[in-house]
């Protein structure tokens, strides 16, 4: 997938991350990260990384967006922006709480300060994944 063109959606959205990021409270590591997810009314929920001093209960800003966005009513997120100081990808943890609500199609816009870009398709970063489709098979 092209690592280079964006849109003025993808832009916003990156930009509310970018905000988002600045919030992040990350005392321990110093990686701030902001993530941004649209769900298809068009609302954006916004995240940081909010860790403690026990490292263990930290929490990583795409799980902070995807439970705000739930806890305002939303079950589905259509796109996601994430910006980390190296462009990283989303942890383990989180690629499977996007996957719950985003489904294995969704748009991951992987972001820098920098203004460096990729974008992946969540099945690209979770291949083979167990997920709510699983279930559902199980109880049909
Ligand atoms: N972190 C995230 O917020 N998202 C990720 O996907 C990877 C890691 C945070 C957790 C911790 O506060 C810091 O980055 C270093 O791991």
């Amino acid at each position: 997938m092209s690592d280079s063109q964006t849109n003025s959606a993808d832009e916003s959205l990156m930009a509310l991350a970018a905000e988002a990021r600045q919030r992040a409270y990350a005392p321990y590591s110093r990686y701030q990260v902001g993530a941004a997810v649209r769900t298809p009314d068009g609302s954006v929920y916004v995240g940081c990384n909010v860790e403690n001093a026990s490292y263990g209960l930290t929490v990583c800003a795409e799980r902070v967006a995807v439970f705000s966005a739930v806890a305002a009513g939303h079950t589905r997120v259509t796109q996601v922006a994430i910006m980390t100081p190296s462009r990283g990808a989303p942890c383990g943890a989180c690629r499977q709480v996007l996957l719950e609500f985003g489904g294995a199609d969704l748009l991951i816009l992987l972001a820098d300060p920098e203004g460096g870009l990729r974008e992946r398709r969540l099945a690209d970063l979770l291949p083979e994944a167990f997920g709510p489709d699983d279930l559902r098979a199980a109880n049909s």
